[in-house]
């Protein structure tokens, strides 16, 4: 009995803390709701953002606050929510005099009803200057390491509370299966299991101390459902997903981070199948809320509601959007540019379009946000807080986790590590560019303004003249991602001919969002140009890509001697880059999601049978999965070999445990980490099954000539997929078990 019990307490207490007011925050919320107006209810559901309590609105840039366009927000539209930032971030004493003002002022209002900033902290905390800024979800996901998701995240979750702020616009669940995508590098990645288990650690690790204490803040899951699904790859443009689909690939990490705890979630700004998510009483009320049991606050994404007429022509008029969207389920409104939103839903209300219940309902939820925070006890800025701002080892961690996430995915004849006694000519745009080592969301939504990064930035070029001294260290580059000098091919051909070996950083100028849209995968020409012509001086050429997608390197990958990825990873991207480079460090990332060759050629990992097999007969390529470098790839400076997979048992039955261990050895000279993934594949399904799914992975670190025994327990809902009937089942039958190059089948039964 003692087992059950404890259980029972276990998820009593964790219910407690994460969804749950203490009895006294109770008694005082339902008092508080009893005395609220209509109009003070309605305001609770508005959030605008910082332009309009600027002075001088959007042209403001130094966090100057208008005191009057402050008192009428708060005063007489009773907003309950601000947001976001102008041009750029503020330092964190600029933050902790904005949130006091803005709480001050809310003390003045009648009930005093404190407000709840939110900001996209999405790889650290966007908008403080000199936070510590980790690599993109996409570089996390490449690390395998689940320890630097937590760390990140809690070291996020320090700068923002730090600067006042408790509600952090993260993590991004999307799934990364549209490389065309803008938003790419701020998902995991293609693959369900990466995702959902790292969003889940997110989460946790963002609110598990509970949101009273001052290392926590309230997650928000982005951005439920859908979004990365859209069909033509632009962003916010519709997606087509079917409901199985949508379950077996999208729902997960949604699912398991509701689980995890999270307080907040926001909506996805497009449309599937024709319905914008934000009228989707089904995705909003049904699934969300009925289905994953979601208690928290749902908050729309920018100008969502709005948009509902004037983009997506689903209502006919502005109040007709805001009447859809609320009795869909949103609480909260990101209005967020002006008051609509209040003056239309109090006219709904009034109309009776919306009922009083709901509206009851919404800010019953934003409340119990607010005093989950704590914001009811003290809403200013905590000293405590402050003091955990820019600690040493967040730039430690920084450091180690771009580290793990830079993915060495050719090296031919061992070019790497370079020795640091040599010549090396680096070229390339991203060369002395800071924003394409971070990208979007650092220190200003795009991340292409400079001016803004730490002073202890570096470039690549920098960080290599650090490590081999300046004297070996020639460059045809200059700053700024798009200056001339950058393709110079001729000056190149100059500088080449005094260098031992090129590096050529390449890849991707900072985007966030629409200014990201691409038309095409391929890298732009002038690039792709430079690399050719250096490929013709008669030094080995290594590729450093920095990107936020899988850009297609097909037609200069062949005769490039290396080439790292290093994606968007931070602060600490450029000292990652060349520790690698140069022998520091041995790389051990591993692609979250499949480089492909060219848009003709777009197939995922998980892929279904009869992707697998090619039918045509003019095409020699091989099999239908047939990427440049597949999912999962990344190499090493030392070798892996694995041994001896064995299976606790060849038969898995019911709710059991299959325990599956496997040696993994490391055969060559230096010591190195390796994820170590298991795959399986589940041989006959009623549904056509994935050739491989990714069902754990594990971490290891091997000195050379090590061993080490890896243990993995797998049940029933490791195997599972969504049947025709929409239902996540595990069916009887013989399924393979994949780790590296070894395999083994069993057989589950009922
Ligand atoms: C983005 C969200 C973000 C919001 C607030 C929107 O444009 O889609 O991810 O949280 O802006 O900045």
């Amino acid at each position: 009995m003692r087992k059950p019990i404890l259980a029972l307490l276990a998820i009593i207490c964790v219910t407690a803390t994460n969804a749950q007011l203490t009895k006294a925050d109770e008694q005082k919320l339902n008092a508080l709701l009893k005395q609220m107006t209509i109009e003070e209810k309605v305001g609770q559901m508005t959030q605008v953002t910082f332009a309009v309590i600027a002075k001088g609105g959007w042209g403001d840039t130094e966090g100057n606050i208008d005191p009057a366009a402050l008192k009428k927000a708060l005063s007489d539209y009773h907003v309950g929510s601000v947001l976001n930032v102008n041009a750029h971030g503020f330092s964190v004493d600029k933050w902790n005099e904005v949130i006091t003002t803005i709480q001050d002022e809310a003390q003045k209002t009648r009930l005093k009803i404190p407000i709840v900033y939110g900001l996209d902290g999405m790889h650290g905390q966007t908008y403080t200057l000199n936070s510590t800024l980790f690599p993109h979800n996409l570089g996390m996901a490449a690390t395998r390491n689940p320890e630097y998701v937590k760390a990140a995240a809690k070291a996020t979750a320090n700068e923002l509370r730090a600067s006042g702020v408790r509600w952090n616009f993260a993590p991004v669940l999307d799934i990364g299966r549209q490389p065309l995508w803008s938003r790419f590098p701020e998902t995991y990645g293609e693959d369900v299991y990466i995702a959902k288990t790292m969003g889940g650690l997110a989460v946790r690790s963002y609110e598990e101390d509970g949101l009273k204490n001052p290392t926590a803040v309230a997650s928000c899951l982005k951005h439920y459902l859908g979004y990365s699904g859209a069909r033509n790859g632009k962003d916010r443009t519709p997606a087509y997903i079917p409901e199985i689909e949508l379950r077996e690939y999208y729902l997960p990490s949604f699912r398991e981070a509701v689980k995890s705890g999270a307080s907040t979630v926001m909506i996805n700004s497009g449309e599937i199948n024709g319905e914008p998510v934000h009228a989707s009483k089904y995705l909003l009320t049904d699934v969300l809320r009925k289905e994953l049991g979601f208690q928290g606050v749902v908050v729309s994404d920018w100008e969502d509601i709005k948009r509902l007429h004037d983009r997506h022509n689903v209502a006919a008029t502005p109040r007709d959007a805001v009447v859809m969207a609320v009795n869909a389920g949103i609480d909260m409104s990101m209005v967020p540019t002006d008051f609509s939103f209040y003056d239309l839903l109090l006219e709904a209300v009034k109309l009776k379009e919306v009922p009083i219940s709901r509206i009851d309902e919404a800010v019953k939820r934003i409340l119990t946000l607010k005093f989950k925070l704590g914001l009811f006890d003290n809403p200013y800025p905590e000293a405590a807080a402050k003091a955990n701002f820019g600690k040493p080892e967040y730039q430690t961690l920084a450091l180690n986790a771009a580290r793990e996430a830079m993915t060495l995915l050719k090296n031919k004849n061992n070019i790497l590590p370079l020795s640091k006694n040599i010549k090396v000519l680096v070229a390339g745009p991203s060369a002395q560019s800071i924003s394409a080592l971070n990208g979007c969301w650092s220190y200003t939504w795009q991340g292409n303004n400079e001016q803004w990064y730490p002073a202890d930035s570096k470039t690549i070029l920098q960080a290599i003249k650090d490590k081999i001294g300046a004297a070996n260290v020639t460059t045809t580059t200059a700053k700024g991602f798009n200056a001339v000098e950058n393709y110079n091919t001729e000056s190149l051909k100059g500088a080449a001919d005094k260098a031992d070996v090129i590096i050529m950083c390449i890849g991707e100028e900072a985007y966030a969002e629409s200014p990201g849209n691409t038309r095409e995968l391929a890298l732009p020409d002038e690039q792709v140009e430079l690399v050719k012509a250096a490929q013709l001086m008669g030094k080995p050429v290594i590729l450093v890509l920095t990107e936020g997608r899988p850009r297609f390197i097909t037609n200069i990958e062949p005769a490039s001697s290396g080439i790292l990825m290093a994606y968007w990873s931070g602060r600490k991207t450029a000292e990652a880059i060349t520790d690698v480079l140069f022998g520091d460090y041995n790389p051990d990332g591993r692609l979250p999601f499949t480089y492909h060759k060219s848009m003709g050629e777009i197939v995922l990992y998980d892929r279904k049978p009869t992707e697998e097999v090619r039918e045509v007969f003019n095409d020699n390529a091989g099999s239908g999965y047939d990427p440049l470098y597949p999912f999962g790839w990344g190499l090493s400076y030392t070798t892996f070999e694995y041994s001896d997979l064995q299976l606790s048992s060849t038969t898995l039955k019911g709710d059991a445990k299959l325990n599956i261990t496997v040696t993994v050895k490391n055969t060559g000279s230096r010591a190195g980490k390796h994820a170590v993934e298991l795959y399986t594949h589940d041989l006959y399904a009623s549904i056509t099954p994935s050739m491989k799914r990714l069902r754990a992975f594990q971490k290891i670190s091997l000195n050379a000539g090590e061993s080490k025994q890896v243990t993995f327990a797998i049940d029933r809902n490791d195997l599972a997929f969504v049947n025709a009937q929409l239902k996540t089942i595990t069916e009887a039958g013989e399924f393979e078990v994949m780790i590296g190059d070894k395999k083994a089948k069993f057989n589950y039964s009922y």
